[in-house]
């Protein structure tokens, strides 16, 4: 790892959010992984989004080879498949910076903020992973079409973490990726961005788009955190 070139492993990237954020960060020029289930679907990941973005990807591997090799661990997986998924590449974290953009949506009723009884899925990594690793949380309100589609995107990230530090290298990441993101306050804080996913659903359905969020009244203060 070099300070300014970390390797970002992104768990469960060939997904929809995961992709999206990959292109990004390749485009960006850092080194991204896509970790899978399954090598052979990382890999295909890795061809896929490289043909279709022409951008460079650093590899494909399985979730655990995937955390190994990453300085910087991003999980995009369903709420369902958090913990497992965490408890097999805990060992791999330790030390690092982990970003969670999970959204604990429960199926059928995804439109109805339904939280679970840690709190939030935030804090249910915090729990797992345990305190040597500095969760951030993230990228919650922002759709994965707007991410997949080029250009820019229309939407702010909230950022919560307890490390400060951590926060503002989850803020720059975002800044790479083309987003704007601000400091969003300690973890127990994520359950704000996590609920309001549910009423951006809700308004995707009954408006038919993409809805995310912004950030007012900062003028041109965002630009300088
Ligand atoms: N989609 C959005 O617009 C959006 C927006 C904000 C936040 N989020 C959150 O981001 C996360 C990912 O969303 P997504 O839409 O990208 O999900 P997704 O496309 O449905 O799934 C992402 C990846 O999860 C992996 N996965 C599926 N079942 C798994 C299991 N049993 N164990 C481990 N991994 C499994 C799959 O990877 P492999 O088969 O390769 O292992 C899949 O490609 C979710 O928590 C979601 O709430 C999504």
């Amino acid at each position: 790892m070099t300070i300014d070139q970390p390797v970002i492993a992104i768990l469960g990237g060939s997904g929809a959010l995961g992709s999206g954020l990959a292109w990004r960060w390749a485009a960006a020029g850092l080194p991204v992984i896509i970790g899978s289930r399954n090598q052979h679907k990382a890999e295909a990941a890795v061809t896929e989004i490289s043909k279709q973005y022409e951008v460079t990807l650093k590899a494909g591997l399985d979730n655990r080879a995937a955390a190994e090799a990453g300085d910087i661990l991003v999980l995009t997986v369903p709420f369902h498949h958090q913990t497992d998924l965490l408890n097999e590449i805990k060992e791999f974290a330790q030390g690092k910076i982990f970003i969670d953009v999970t959204v604990p949506l429960v199926p059928p009723k995804v439109t109805r903020v339904q939280m679970p009884k840690e709190g939030s899925a935030a804090l249910i990594t915090q729990n797992i992973l345990g305190e040597n690793v500095n969760v951030v949380s993230a990228f919650q309100n922002v759709a994965a079409a707007n991410l997949q589609a080029k250009g820019s995107v229309d939407c702010d990230v909230l950022v919560t973490g307890d490390d400060l530090k951590a926060r503002e290298k989850v803020i720059e990441l975002a800044k790479l990726a083309g987003i704007q993101a601000y400091h969003a306050g300690p973890l127990d804080n994520s359950v704000a961005a996590e609920a309001l996913t549910s009423i951006l659903i809700h308004i995707n359905k009954r408006y038919k788009g993409h809805a995310g969020i912004r950030v007012s009244g900062l003028g041109s203060r965002s630009d300088s955190e």
